[in-house]
């Protein structure tokens, strides 16, 4: 098992996180409820200590689904939640103030099943509320004893100033990376290398395209996000590229005898210092395949053919 301990402090964690978006069941067709929970026991039998949610997947059926599934073993892990994202009336907002914070909070951890979140992440800014008064709400809510640590998502360039007056608050900074979407690699890289915070990657899978379980003719059913266009990964020019990036991907599984999916989180793991990958899992099948990511390393040709090709 790799661990890897947060900001320097004293959250040690598995490099691989249990994605829970999928655990929502909203959006990534049929998630069967008994599968997620078998998979949460299994992750934690393997060493696997890192699991995220937020209180938007599947409106809080995910947080609901990782207590249940937790049980009685929730001091052995490190549950990371968000805030930010309100939904009320059918409508989706940003909300950062002090006051959504703390109801946003208690309502999570009433779902989670616990009183206290080991990592709370500002999932999205509000574009109003400054983050030395977000920074203000959180230091209370851990000086009492709720949080234990913070972390961001979603932040860039035109927020790193306030991210910096902030100190060394925040010690994870979240956002989508993957050898499907290299965008933002400069700027985690810069978050870790100012800032001290550690990557979490999402999307680590490309939202599944980076497995090898689909192709050209893949059609997801309506209740699957990926039939939306908005998921650029499995449409278009964007998608013929990435059956490109899976096709290297591929000979390099055969090569070490693991998953496509293991391979293309030993890549993140091997090319970003000190980062976690996260992957959203439906089932056991798929913890599995994906933790057998940890615990050896690519070869510096391998990652040099991935980093060209994934560049192309
Ligand atoms: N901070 C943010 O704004 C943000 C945004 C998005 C996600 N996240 C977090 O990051 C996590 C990861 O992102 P994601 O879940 O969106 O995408 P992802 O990890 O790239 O892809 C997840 C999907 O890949 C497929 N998969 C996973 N392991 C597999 C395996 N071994 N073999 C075959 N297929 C496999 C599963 O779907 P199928 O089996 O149906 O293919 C799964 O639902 C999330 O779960 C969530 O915790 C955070």
């Amino acid at each position: 098992m790799e661990y890897q301990t947060l900001g320097n402090r004293a959250l040690k964690v598995s490099r691989f996180c249990f994605g829970g978006c999928p655990m929502g069941q909203y959006g990534w067709g049929y998630v069967e409820e008994n599968n997620l929970i078998k998979a949460i026991n299994t992750a934690i039998d393997h060493g696997i200590n890192f699991f995220d949610t937020s209180d938007t997947y599947g409106l809080g059926k995910s947080e609901i689904n990782l207590g249940e599934g937790l049980g009685n073993r929730r001091s052995e892990v490190v549950i990371a939640s968000k805030f930010g994202v309100r939904v009320e009336k059918g409508k989706t907002f940003y909300d950062n103030s002090p006051e959504y914070i703390e109801k946003a909070l208690f309502a999570s951890m009433k779902r989670l099943r616990t009183d206290y979140i080991d990592l709370y992440q500002v999932h999205y800014r509000d574009g109003k509320t400054p983050l030395y008064t977000v920074v203000e709400k959180l230091e209370q809510l851990k000086k009492q004893g709720y949080i234990r640590h913070a972390g961001l998502c979603n932040v860039h360039k035109e927020d790193a100033e306030e991210i910096k007056a902030s100190g060394d608050f925040f010690i994870t900074v979240q956002d989508e990376y993957s050898l499907a979407c290299r965008k933002n690699e400069q700027e985690l890289k810069m978050y870790y290398k100012d800032c001290g915070m550690n990557s979490l990657t999402w999307g680590s899978l490309g939202q599944g395209i980076l497995t090898g379980e689909y192709d050209a003719n893949t059609v997801f059913g309506s209740d699957d996000r990926r039939s939306r266009e908005i998921y650029v990964n499995f449409h278009g020019e964007k998608l013929k590229s990435n059956l490109r990036i899976v096709e290297v991907i591929r000979n390099i599984a055969e090569t070490h005898n693991v998953s496509c999916a293991a391979v293309a989180i030993r890549f993140i793991l091997d090319y970003l210092d000190d980062s976690i990958v996260l992957a959203g899992v439906k089932n056991e099948e798929e913890v599995l395949l994906n933790i057998a990511s940890l615990g050896w390393h690519l070869t510096k040709d391998e990652i040099d053919s991935l980093d060209k090709i994934s560049k192309e």
